[in-house]
């Protein structure tokens, strides 16, 4: 048989595209379970609850209608106009659906931003820990990013102060995600004013992440467009309408640039699902009990793995007060986090997260998602609980 040899024939850019670790311990935990192993599955930052049946019996409607045709590369119109009535009955914020793109799902969203800004040598300013895939987008598009680095000492917040440092000329963007996956970490209104400030002046766009919005159980929440128009914002259903596989999200961004960010659409996605976006509707326009409770119960798992986590003498610095994330010290343990999160699911049958998959700023750190039922957080503190004191006497 014609073997390929792969080093020839892949470019030099998909072989320095790192691995997801996250999705790696996944895969290793469901190779043990396919072994009879029990996992206790505390990696994934995916809701464990179901999408809410109104939103699937929307998208059943839509396809029994015929909804499964190509849409606008917009996004379906109705979808375009909930979406800004959602931020302007949250925020106060007016917006024109013709700003809004509808796509499948942030990640494609982030894409399209960056390659819509890159060019190569921009530099792209974000935070240390970061969402594992940031550098990679930035990096695929020739870019190059530069870190602020946080830490639980300053509550792993990204200050305009610091940002400031890193500017160059060849600053493209600042890219801000709040609340933030690793850290939980909400940014405050007058870090985001910091910040927007900064865009203003220096003519700079923030792209800000807000696909936890609405994850977060303590004060006021916030988007950058309450505070600049000279900004790309990405969100999206995953998160909070626990529709992960459904694929959609969508892209704010301001009125001047809609074209080029339709034209990449077009060229590269077409649309997204037809019927999917009718979910999406129903999602935003239906009732929103059922988001109202999830919150409450990420918020009772939240406090009790904190509670459980600091007890091991895990650090945890300033409580995190957004999305499903706890990110904690482990540098009493271990200061390779891959090695450390391999030995607690081998060992301990708890899949977690090393913090290397979201920067050198995260290492010897591990991250916990309580997006998992109270009994299994439970048992899963148990385990690593009876881990940690045997490494400890070791
Ligand atoms: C910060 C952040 N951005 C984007 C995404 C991707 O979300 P989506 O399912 O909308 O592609 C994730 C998923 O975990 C995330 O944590």
């Amino acid at each position: 048989m014609f073997s390929i040899n792969s080093e020839c024939i892949l470019s030099k850019k998909t072989e320095d595209i790192p691995p997801f670790y996250v999705m790696e311990v996944l895969e290793s935990a469901q190779a043990l379970e396919t072994e009879g192993r029990h996992i206790i599955h505390l990696e994934v930052g995916e809701p464990d609850f179901p999408t809410a049946p109104h939103i699937c019996e929307a998208a059943c409607a839509a396809i029994g209608r015929g909804s499964t045709k190509y849409t606008h590369s917009q996004g379906l119109l109705a979808l375009r106009e909930a979406i800004v009535e959602s931020y302007q009955n949250k925020f106060g914020i007016e917006l024109d659906p013709n700003q809004v793109i509808v796509t499948s799902g942030t990640s494609p969203g982030l894409l399209m931003v960056f390659m819509a800004l890159l060019e190569k040598r921009d530099e792209v300013i974000m935070s240390n820990p970061h969402y594992a895939c940031y550098p990679n987008f930035v990096k695929c598009l020739g870019g190059t990013p530069v870190y602020v680095y946080t830490n639980e000492a300053n509550g792993f917040s990204v200050e305009p102060e610091t940002v400031r440092h890193c500017l160059s000329p060849y600053t493209k963007a600042i890219l801000i995600n709040s609340p933030s996956n690793p850290t939980g970490h909400v940014m405050s209104p007058e870090s985001l004013q910091g910040l927007a400030a900064i865009a203003e002046e220096k003519e700079i766009p923030i792209i800000s992440d807000e696909i936890y919005q609405g994850l977060i159980y303590s004060g006021e929440e916030h988007t950058i467009l309450e505070y600049t128009n000279n900004a790309f914002v990405l969100n999206g259903f995953s998160k909070l309408y626990a529709m992960t596989g459904w694929r959609l999200g969508y892209i704010i961004c301001p009125p001047e640039c809609v074209r080029a960010l339709q034209k990449i659409h077009q060229n590269f996605f077409i649309c997204s699902n037809s019927f999917v976006q009718e979910a999406g509707i129903a999602a935003l326009k239906g009732p929103q009990e059922h988001v109202a409770e999830m919150i409450q119960t990420y918020n009772t798992r939240r406090q009790y793995m904190l509670k459980r986590l600091l007890g091991m003498g895990l650090d945890v610095g300033k409580e995190p007060m957004g999305a499903f994330y706890v990110l904690a010290d482990a540098r009493k343990y271990s200061n390779n986090s891959l090695e450390l999160s391999r030995r607690i699911l081998n060992e301990a049958g708890v899949a977690v997260t090393p913090g290397i998959d979201f920067g050198n700023g995260a290492e010897g750190y591990l991250r916990f998602c309580y997006a998992n039922s109270i009994e299994n957080i439970k048992e899963g503190m148990d385990r690593l609980e009876a881990f940690l004191e045997k490494e400890h006497d070791r």
